[in-house]
């Protein structure tokens, strides 16, 4: 069954823009992101809105839903009322390019901060063993399709421009946990995530979690468990003692 839906949209560029409204056909079985689509194709020829893969797995729809952090091609115009208003906005965290894109490249430049996988010197790539439990672990936090819904929605940056030179995010703090808790990882990543990273920052709010589509869990899974490290690291005296030795 058709019916017209209410969209509100936010139009504009860096230079600042408006919300905009439209009336627009929605059809059955439907996600944001074809009614966009049908925008462009009858309305508004020259809307600006980022997409590929309309499946979920290239995190490149991210935009704010009704305020929310969502992914266009994953929010079916089934979860709104036939008379809801449907506000779409460009994620609020990164600078606007035009209408619903944003410049997302913060979270490249944070992703090259971070070390790359570091393994025993003394073992050749074809040598290398672990356990499954460990393989399943990295698995989780692999699932991440980089959409950088996390990063919006963290508080930490949201709204503050100064904290982001200092904080990398959940996406990156999840990285580093990642290849912390590798086995077959030989860098000691604790001190960087507390001291370059920003980890302190992250007080547990778990809107990165409850953001991520694909469900990882990013608080209790990758940041709890890098929070506990940098605890044993600071305050656990036996700790403490062996790392002071094996640095001599
Ligand atoms: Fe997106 Fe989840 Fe990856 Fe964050 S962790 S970038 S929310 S997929
Ligand atoms: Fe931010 Fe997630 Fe921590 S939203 S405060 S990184 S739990
Ligand atoms: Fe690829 Fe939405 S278009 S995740």
């Amino acid at each position: 069954m058709s019916y017209t839906g209410t969209f509100r949209i936010w139009r504009g560029d860096a230079d600042g823009g408006a919300l905009a409204d439209f009336r627009v056909e929605v059809n059955e079985g439907e996600v944001v992101l074809d009614v966009l689509h049908r925008l462009q194709a009858t309305q508004t020829p020259d809307l600006a809105v980022r997409w590929n893969c309309k499946a979920g797995k290239c995190g490149s729809c991210s935009a704010e839903i009704n305020g929310k952090p969502r992914l266009l091609c994953m929010t079916r115009m089934s979860v709104f009322e036939r008379d809801d208003v449907v506000t779409v906005t460009p994620m609020r965290t990164f600078p606007v390019i035009r209408d619903l894109v944003t410049d997302v490249s913060f979270n490249y430049a944070k992703a090259r901060e971070i070390p790359s996988f570091t393994p025993p010197a003394d073992l050749a790539p074809g040598e290398y063993r672990m356990a499954q439990v460990d393989v399943n672990r990295s698995q989780e936090f692999r699932k991440c399709i980089e959409c950088y819904l996390c990063q919006d929605t963290c508080h930490v940056v949201r709204d503050h421009e100064e904290n982001k030179e200092s904080f990398a995010g959940p996406r990156f703090l999840m990285r580093i946990a990642e290849l912390e808790m590798h086995p077959l990882d030989v860098a000691d990543r604790v001190p960087a995530a507390q001291e370059e990273h920003g980890l302190g920052r992250c007080n547990i709010t778990k809107c990165c979690t409850d953001v991520c589509p694909e469900g990882i869990k990013i608080t209790d899974n990758a940041l709890i468990p890098m929070k506990e490290r940098v605890a044993d690291q600071r305050y656990d005296p036996l700790v403490w003692l062996g790392r002071t030795i094996s640095r001599r």
